[in-house]
C-alpha cells in the first residue's frame, strides 16, 4: 500500500490542492504570477504531480514529461515571501484534509522541502510575467527592505 492509497488517493489530493487554489486566489502576489485567468488547470497539473510523487498513477509524467520542477519555475520569481504564501496557502489544504498525524507530518515535510528548494530569487522584484502583477521598485529600493514591506499589499 502506498502513502498515495493510504491517505485516500486522488480524492484526497484533489481536495487539498482545490483549497490550495481557492487560497492562491486571494493572494495578491501568488495569483498575478500564475499565466491564466483560470486556475483550474494548474490544479489539475499539481494534483497529477502530487499523485504521481506519492505513488498514484503516473498521468503526470504521461502527460507532462520529467516534472523538472526547478527549471519549470525559473520564469517565475520564486523568493522567500512567494514561498511563503505558497506553504500558507497549502498549509490550509493540508489542514482541512485531516490527514493522521503521521501521514500529515510526511506530506507536510515534503511540501516545506519542496518550496524551499523552488526559490530561485532573493532579489524583491523579477523579470518575466510575475512582476506583472507587483509595483516596480524605485531604483535603490531592493538596498531597503523597509521599503519593500511597504510595497507588497
Ligand atoms: C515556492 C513557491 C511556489 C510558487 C510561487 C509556485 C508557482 C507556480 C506557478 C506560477 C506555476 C505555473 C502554473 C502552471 O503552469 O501550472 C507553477 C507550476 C507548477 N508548480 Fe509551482 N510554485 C511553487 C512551489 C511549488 C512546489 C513546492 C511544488 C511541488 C511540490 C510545485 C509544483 C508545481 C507543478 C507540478 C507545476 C506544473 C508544472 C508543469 O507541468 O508545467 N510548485 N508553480
Amino acid at each position: 500500500m502506498t502513502f498515495y492509497d493510504e491517505v485516500g488517493g486522488r480524492e484526497t489530493f484533489r481536495a487539498i490542492v482545490d483549497v490550495f487554489y481557492r487560497e492562491v486566489a486571494l493572494d495578491p502576489v501568488l495569483k498575478p504570477m500564475y499565466p491564466e485567468e483560470d486556475l483550474g488547470p494548474a490544479a489539475e497539473r499539481l494534483t497529477m504531480f502530487l499523485e504521481q510523487y506519492w505513488g498514484g498513477p503516473a498521468t503526470y509524467g504521461e502527460r507532462r514529461g520529467h516534472p523538472r520542477l526547478r527549471m519549470r519555475h525559473i520564469p517565475f520569481h520564486v523568493d522567500p515571501d512567494a514561498r511563503d504564501r505558497w506553504l500558507r496557502c497549502m498549509r490550509v489544504g493540508v489542514d482541512e484534509a485531516h490527514l493522521s498525524p503521521m501521514h500529515e507530518a510526511t506530506l507536510w515535510d515534503y511540501l516545506e522541502r519542496a518550496a524551499y528548494a523552488m526559490v530561485n530569487t532573493f532579489e524583491p522584484s523579477g523579470i518575466g510575467p510575475e512582476a506583472a502583477g507587483r509595483t516596480p521598485l524605485e531604483a535603490g529600493a531592493a538596498k531597503d527592505p523597509v521599503q519593500r514591506t511597504t510595497e507588497t499589499p
